[in-house]
């Protein structure tokens, strides 16, 4: 082990050159137009895994490609087998004008690599890979059988990654996935994220008159639209933070006292949290605090707006229709479905009969829990604590990762996430970031969490 934690050193900067050269690749998967950085992208991840020894392959889709690369067969035989999870496709870098510096041209200042993925995703998983070539190159021992799974299409729903999974189930066999994918409450504080919350998305459209109309002569004798929407939707919420919709909380697991305890533990400071986001006060549920509002209780949110004139000086109109892009944020063990419908009725009644209403439905995907106490997520907390020389917490994350009760339902596999993103890494907005002390501890991580997970999975054998 020494041996490769010594590597890991010694390779630092060619580490941190080959993951400015990962960043450089704008691989928007969101955008058509970038579908040959797609390829070029996936190409470079998998010439990574190749170099190192893995048996690559890249893997087309009906979307973009899915690498998928594993440890030689020779270390398969009976002993454990673990995935681990990530994404080469990053979001949109819009709005380009408030990056300091271009999103795809990476750039080190201080102890922060900034560009475009950075740390959502391509930092994160390429530390497990450099902590696997630290392995193989000193001929430390891996206890263990590794399969990478890295594809291109997490940022917008994983729209083929279900059904490779499906396709492929008895190569991707495994007891366990480990994904690093999600945070760290502060610098310097591991955490194993044991929750996520799930998703559902909704588009609201009301409609009026035909067409906009003078807001002089017809004013007054019609329903507005873009009023109607606004009070269907401000109806959703009581001004305790609490969603009106009939049954919206009937499958919500509640904390336990446990949990309240560890998340108590968290660094808070509401004043300085506020200020961190710009807004004059905070809100939320009464009677949670904003580490449960933020992880563990369910969401409605407006993501956008639209209705009417939006350009230069006034128009003075009634609209003619007035939209919304909603999403709901999900806790165990709330049902996208059937949260959706319930939200859906509760809209077709809300909605005024003065205007029509139509709802479409979009992706959804699952909340995930799973025991933060079992054997294996124990041995991941030893080995976060060994690799950052801090005692790691448990947490909750409000994101989410759709696949992550994929792994479960179709390999039947637990994932273990283990995140190496900072609350300011500007994940999905400008002047994304990722820390370069993260990366170093992430390698560190992967060299001491095979063997823990794999000593994990033959004590309970
Ligand atoms: N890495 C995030 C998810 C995440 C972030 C989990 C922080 C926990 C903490 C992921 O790339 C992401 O942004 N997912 C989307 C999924 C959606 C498009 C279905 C999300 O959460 O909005
Ligand atoms: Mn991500």
């Amino acid at each position: 082990m020494n041996a490769a934690l010594e590597y890991l050193k010694t390779n630092q900067s060619r580490f941190i050159d080959e993951l400015c050269d990962y960043v450089r690749f704008p691989s928007v998967s969101a955008q058509q137009e970038h579908r040959p950085d797609m390829e070029a992208c996936a190409r470079w991840i998998a010439s990574q895994c190749e170099n190192i020894g893995l048996d690559t392959a890249i893997h087309q889709t009906k979307g973009h490609p899915i690498v998928v690369a594993s440890t030689p067969a020779k270390h398969a035989n009976s002993k454990p087998h673990f995935l681990v999870y990530g994404h080469y496709d990053v979001q949109p870098p819009d709005p380009l004008d408030l990056w300091r510096t271009p999103p795809f041209e990476p750039r080190i200042q201080g102890r922060s690599l900034f560009g475009r993925g950075a740390s959502d995703n391509k930092g994160q998983h390429l530390a497990h890979l450099k902590a696997v070539e630290a392995m193989l190159r000193t001929g430390t021992e891996l206890p263990c059988h590794l399969t990478f799974v890295i594809e291109g299409e997490e940022e917008v729903g994983s729209r083929n990654l279900a059904e490779f999974l499906t396709a492929n189930k008895s190569q991707l066999r495994c007891n366990a996935v480990v994904v690093s994918d999600t945070g760290m409450p502060a610098p310097g504080m591991p955490a194993l994220t044991y929750a996520l919350r799930g998703v559902a998305a909704i588009e609201v459209k009301v409609t009026g008159p035909n067409r906009d109309l003078h807001s002089g002569i017809f004013g007054g004798s019609l329903e507005n639209p873009a009023m109607a929407l606004c009070q269907l939707l401000a109806s959703v919420r009581d001004k305790n933070g609490r969603i009106r919709i009939p049954g919206f909380y009937d499958d919500v697991k509640a904390l336990t006292a446990f949990e309240r305890r560890q998340l108590a533990r968290l660094p808070f400071n509401a004043r300085e949290y506020a200020r961190f986001l710009g807004v004059p006060a905070l809100f939320g549920e009464k009677g949670y605090t904003a580490w449960e509002q933020r992880t563990a209780r369910p969401t409605f949110e407006i993501n956008g707006l639209t209705s009417g004139y939006q350009g230069e000086g006034s128009k003075t109109i009634i609209p003619s229709t007035a939209t919304a892009k909603i999403t709901l944020r999900l806790v165990p063990n709330q049902d996208p479905e059937r949260v959706t419908r319930l939200v859906c009725d509760y809209l077709k009644k809300a909605c005024p009969k003065t205007v029509r209403l139509e709802l479409k439905t979009g992706h959804g995907g699952q909340p995930y829990l799973f025991s933060p106490t079992s054997p294996l997520a124990t041995a991941a907390l030893a080995a976060l604590e060994t690799a950052f020389g801090k005692k790691p917490v448990l947490l909750r994350e409000g994101g989410s990762i759709p696949i992550v009760t994929d792994f479960k339902r179709i390999l039947g596999a637990d994932t273990l996430m283990l995140g190496l993103a900072l609350p300011d890494d500007n994940a999905h907005s400008p002047n994304e970031k990722f820390d370069l002390d993260n990366f170093a501890a992430g390698m560190r991580m992967g060299v001491h969490l095979w063997p823990a997970l794999a000593k994990a999975c033959s004590s309970v054998s």
